[in-house]
């Protein structure tokens, strides 16, 4: 038998992979001191292998998923796995600037320290998976994405950018019908701002799925809708994997004219119809 050991941000998706696998989920204590330390426990435990659950969405995060692994090991678990379904600073994969860190490379040394293997749900880039020191693999899940859309009329799958081509593909793909398009992004690494310009595609009339691994702030997102939506466009739809939600993401995609925004249980949102266990589970027992 296995015990699966949820992050505390990550509850929901670690129950539903333990009812998957028939594991033993347990429950952790996650505590707070005065000082801003926290600590992450577990309970006793007979099986010889554990799988943690667990997003690194905060630093506070990235904390516990290393104490829940020392807590597993100390806990005498043989095997070690650590599902990470969505890894904070996987942008921050190359120094973009001189003087700055690979902070994804610092943070993949520190995790495989206490693990046996590694596995990340839709990573920014499948190549982070090379910063680890265990075998590490990513999961993919833009194909899930496509599960709550249904009826959309002519339909047109866009990314916001060039490196979503591949998962605006994939959702197209699962969905069974419609075109693919993207826009080129340029992102200022100073201020933060996107400045998108889009290609001539036909969008009048017609239902937009605008897909995207992660939403943070908002403004690639909001960016694209808004142009969708100036050249007439019907419904449009924004679908990530890891609905982030920085800020007032939210907010700015309503005032574009989003018809709605969907998102996975990578990180547990208002917006996450879509759950990743089967995917994560498919994985642990291949
Ligand atoms: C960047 O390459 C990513 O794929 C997303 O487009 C980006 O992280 C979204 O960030 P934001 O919502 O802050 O524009």
């Amino acid at each position: 038998m296995t015990t699966i050991i949820p992050g505390s941000t990550s509850q929901a998706l670690a129950a539903a992979v333990a009812d998957e696998l028939g594991g033993t989920l347990t429950v952790p204590t996650y505590r707070r001191f005065s000082d801003g330390e926290t600590l992450a426990a577990i309970p006793a435990f007979d099986d010889s292998e554990a799988v943690i659950v667990a997003s690194t969405a905060t630093n506070d995060a990235h904390i516990e998923l290393l104490q829940l692994q020392d807590a597993a090991r100390e806990a005498g678990a043989e095997t070690i796995t650590t599902v990470i379904p969505y890894l904070g600073y996987a942008r921050q994969d190359k120094a973009f600037k001189e003087g700055q860190p690979i902070s994804v490379r610092a943070v993949a040394k520190a995790i495989s320290t206490g693990t046996d293997r590694v596995l990340l749900v839709e990573p920014h880039e499948p190549a982070v998976t090379d910063f680890f020191s265990v075998p590490a693999e990513p999961i993919g899940a833009a194909g899930l994405l496509a599960e709550p859309l249904s009826g959309l009329d002519d339909p047109l799958f866009v990314a916001p950018d060039e490196g979503a081509i591949e998962l605006a593909t994939t959702a197209r793909d699962a969905y069974g019908e419609g075109t693919v398009d993207y826009f080129e992004k340029h992102r200022d690494r100073d201020t933060g701002e996107v400045e998108l310009t889009p290609s001539d595609a036909p969008v009048e009339g017609r239902d937009v799925v605008v897909v995207d691994d992660i939403i943070a702030t908002g403004g690639t997102m909001s960016g694209a809708i808004a142009v969708l939506d100036g050249r007439g466009a019907a419904d449009i739809y924004a679908v990530c994997v890891h609905p982030v939600l920085a800020e007032s993401a939210l907010t700015k995609l309503s005032a574009a004219g989003v018809e709605r925004v969907i998102g996975t249980d990578t990180l547990e949102t208002a917006v996450s119809d879509v759950s990743v266990a089967p995917a994560v589970a498919a994985k642990l027992t291949e």
